[in-house]
């Protein structure tokens, strides 16, 4: 029998009553209805969704310590998975990041068609961030109090031991030698066996600064011999700057002439010690310059001609590091008020000093791309900056050497 307008598919049955689970548009029959057509694949064989994602085993992980001594606290169901969230999420980060950094090693950016999958991934790193920093807001609906009934029974876990979240760290290029000790003691103490390994082996990859600096260096246009854009842009600077001074000098004696002056003479102290590479070297014993001269002479020379076709992948390259950096930053900064909102002073249940040593991290010395922001201050009028002659100097997008994995799905290669 047809069902037509008026009548509703009587289908499923809920306490011995039939329920109307649809109606269906005026003149249309049962056959006709377009959304009701196909086939229950879950019933054919193959793997279904639950097994796929392995659910049996995600879905049974939350176990409640204070359920299981007896005395049920309804936040901490919240508490873990937020946190098991937050580990998935590092490992979806660990994933892109390797696939980078494999990229890189692999000298596959050498074909310039592949830094696309580099930027894509990068980005996508980026809006993962994004996502976790803003994730700390779910747990911040628990109380302090809330959080007090089921503290002790976290015993001595804390994020502190999260290896992800190092390895994260260290994949990157978080500086070692700048991190803020804990108790004096380094992080890596807090962990042992195949996790120790893990780290330890880590250390000896190259980091994702190592990678970018290594091919920052190969810049096309810093050859002296070809564009020489190192030179050719000092010798612009101190031409810019002497003309300057000699305007300024011309103006009638003023405290807005002074003011401009010594302006002007700080200009000079800065561009001085930029094109010293003693200085460069100084800056970088002290961790607060973290590329070699070269790669940070790349990575101005993409900043100025980052509208030349050429660049403009580099040019977002750069961007999406930086915004890594200033993603991970933000991430301390809404862990440690989170953390501050929830205990107070009190030490943290891995041992440390819990907010103090938190607050600390907050800081510079855990940026990995520093040099990236400080580019801003070198930054000089467009009339200043060496000229391209689209004749001779053309750099057009090439593969330096052909990469043979470009289009090849092999699964070798498949990243
Ligand atoms: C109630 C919520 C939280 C509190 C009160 C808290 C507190 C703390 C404290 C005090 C520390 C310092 C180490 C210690 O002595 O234990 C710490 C470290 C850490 N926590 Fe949390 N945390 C909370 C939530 C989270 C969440 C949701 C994550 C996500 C994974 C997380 C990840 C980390 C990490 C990675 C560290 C090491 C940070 C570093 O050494 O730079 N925490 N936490």
């Amino acid at each position: 029998m047809k069902t037509t307008r008026g009548n509703s598919m009587k289908v499923a049955k809920f306490c011995g009553k039939t329920a109307d689970l649809a109606t269906l548009p005026p003149g249309q029959t049962e056959e006709e209805d377009e959304s009701q057509k196909g086939i229950n694949k879950a019933t054919k064989g193959g793997i279904v969704y639950g097994e796929y994602l392995q659910l049996d085993k995600v879905l049974t992980a939350q176990v409640l310590q204070s359920q299981e001594k007896g005395k049920k606290i309804h936040d901490e169901h919240l508490f873990i998975v937020t946190h098991q969230a937050y580990e998935l999420w590092f490992k979806q980060i660990l994933w892109e990041l390797d696939s980078v950094r494999h990229l890189f090693i692999k000298n596959h950016v050498r074909d310039e068609r592949n830094m696309l999958k580099v930027v894509s991934r990068i980005h996508r790193i980026t809006m993962i961030f994004k996502l976790l920093v803003e994730q700390f807001a779910v747990l911040e609906t628990m109380t302090a109090l809330d959080f007090f009934d089921f503290r002790e029974y976290l015993s001595s876990a804390s994020g502190f031991q999260s290896l992800q979240f190092r390895l994260l760290e260290a994949k990157i290029g978080v500086a070692d030698h700048l991190r803020v000790p804990y108790n004096r003691r380094h992080y890596k103490d807090s962990f042992h066996g195949q996790e120790s390994k893990t780290l330890l082996s880590t250390e000896q990859e190259p980091t994702l600064l190592q990678l970018v600096e290594q091919w920052l260096e190969r810049t096309p246009g810093l050859d002296k011999d070809g564009f020489n854009f190192w030179g050719k842009l000092q010798a612009n600077i101190e031409e810019g700057l002497k003309k300057e001074k000699h305007k300024l000098e011309k103006m009638e004696d003023s405290e807005v002439k002074q003011d401009l002056l010594a302006d002007l003479n700080k200009q000079s102290e800065i561009f001085t010690a930029l094109f010293d590479p003693k200085r460069h070297e100084h800056l970088l014993s002290k961790g607060e310059r973290r590329l070699s001269y070269k790669a940070l002479q790349g990575a101005l020379m993409i900043n100025f001609y980052r509208e030349e076709p050429r660049f403009q992948v580099p040019f977002q390259l750069l961007t999406s590091l930086m915004e890594i950096d200033t993603l991970m930053t933000k991430w301390r900064y809404n862990h440690v008020c989170m953390a501050h909102r929830m205990i107070g002073s009190k030490a943290g249940t891995g041992g440390s000093s819990g907010y103090h040593y938190l607050r600390s991290t907050v800081s510079d010395r855990y940026k990995v791309f520093v040099d990236l922001f400080n580019l801003a201050t070198f930054l000089v009028p467009r009339s200043w900056m060496p000229k391209l002659n689209p004749n001779i100097h053309k750099f057009p997008y090439m593969a330096e050497c052909y990469d043979s994995s470009y289009n090849s799905y092999s699964s070798e290669d498949s990243d």
